[in-house]
């Protein structure tokens, strides 16, 4: 009954990510390189590009990323698994199309290894920078919210340049995707690349691995509530995030992939509903029928007040918006949940 549950969110997943991309014609026949495609976002991408006909080459080192996200697209004609780390294994050549993810974006992760943290988006992007140069690969860059550290402007345009502490706690991640963008604007600059910089808002959603030491704060709290474990809110839980559920950010990503119009420009992708933490962990509470107390502990260092993107320009680029409400997706994220914790 669960499992059958969780296949139907996963299959779910799947269907809207793929229901809203704008050129669906597009990926057909293309070679495309997805890095840190056995993760959140890079395993349901590939699964996206493979259903709509792509030939797609993932690298992975498997640090954080789980050979059971990308299980299914294994032993298939148009799915080639490389795992290895990007600053040092052989990136192959002749891609259409590039999806840059691999990173560690887990606070907790990042803080504990921050020297790792950095290389994936400085010298793991520059080689993919290369071989994009030689291909004549177009590049999606997955950039994050993070580099508009704690904005004086919400909801933020992609015009804020940030308000960031670079030798701070979070600075490893932080300026790490700061540098991809400008490298990604140079390669565009100077040797004429085809980059489009994705900033992604808190993105959820089944596959964000429950369990682990560096969980994120949605899958946190619902193993928490499974649980019946009391949820920890930092601080007082005022702070705001724009949680995106994994469908709707994979649909953008696809939808700026395929935008021409797109190219050398940098688009928010996010959720424009805004949401307290406290807030979030009353909802999952609710929806998973906890009896979890919510208890506050230590503030984060540099923890951003509040993070709501301005999505007018994607909007006004491509016609996407985000399609799934939060009470929709924490609530497909809970049945897959249930399943994987069973
Ligand atoms: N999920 C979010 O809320 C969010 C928000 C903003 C930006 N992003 C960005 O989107 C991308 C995907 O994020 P995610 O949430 O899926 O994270 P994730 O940790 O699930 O996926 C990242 C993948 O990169 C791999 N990886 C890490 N270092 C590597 C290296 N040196 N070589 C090869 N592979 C390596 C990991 O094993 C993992 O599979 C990341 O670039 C992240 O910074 C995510």
């Amino acid at each position: 009954m669960q499992l059958n549950g969780a296949k139907l969110v996963e299959d779910v997943t799947l269907k809207l990510a793929i229901e809203s991309v704008a050129d669906k014609g597009y990926f057909e026949g293309l070679d495309v390189l997805v890095t840190g495609c056995a993760g959140f976002i890079g395993s349901w991408l590939s699964e996206a590009l493979h259903s709509l006909g792509s030939r797609v080459t993932c690298i992975d080192n498997l640090s954080t990323g789980r050979y059971d996200n990308i299980r299914g697209l294994v032993g298939s004609s148009r799915f080639k698994l490389v795992v290895g780390d990007i600053v040092e294994v052989d990136l192959g050549e002749g891609y259409d199309l590039i999806f840059h993810g691999a990173a560690l974006p887990a606070p907790d992760y990042y803080m504990a290894k921050p020297v790792e943290a950095m290389l994936p988006d400085s010298i793991g992007f520059y080689r993919v920078l290369r071989v994009a140069e030689r291909s004549g690969s177009k590049v999606v860059l997955m950039s994050s919210s993070e580099v508009y550290g704690d904005p004086e402007v919400v909801p933020t345009p992609e015009s804020y340049w940030g308000r960031v502490n670079p030798v701070g706690p979070r600075s490893p991640y932080d300026e790490s995707k700061r540098f991809a963008e400008a490298l990604a604007m140079a390669f565009h600059r100077e040797y004429g690349v085809r980059v489009t910089i994705a900033r992604i808002f808190n993105t959820y959603g089944p596959r964000l691995e429950p369990g682990a030491p560096y969980a994120r704060v949605v899958t946190r709290f619902i193993e928490r509530a499974l649980r019946g474990e009391p949820l920890e809110v930092h601080g007082d839980g005022s702070q705001t995030r724009s949680f995106t559920y994994v469908s709707d950010t994979v649909a953008a990503l696809l939808t700026l992939a395929s935008c021409s119009r797109c190219d050398g420009e940098v688009f928010n992708v996010g959720s424009d509903q805004e949401v307290s933490v406290a807030e979030l962990a009353e909802l999952v509470v609710k929806l998973t029928g906890s009896r979890s107390s919510i208890v506050h502990v230590k503030p984060r260092p540099d923890d951003p007040r509040r993070r709501r993107p301005d999505i007018t320009k994607i909007t006004s680029y491509t016609g996407w918006r985000p399609r799934v409400s939060l009470t929709d997706g924490l609530s497909m994220t809970i049945e897959w949940m249930r399943w994987r914790m069973s």
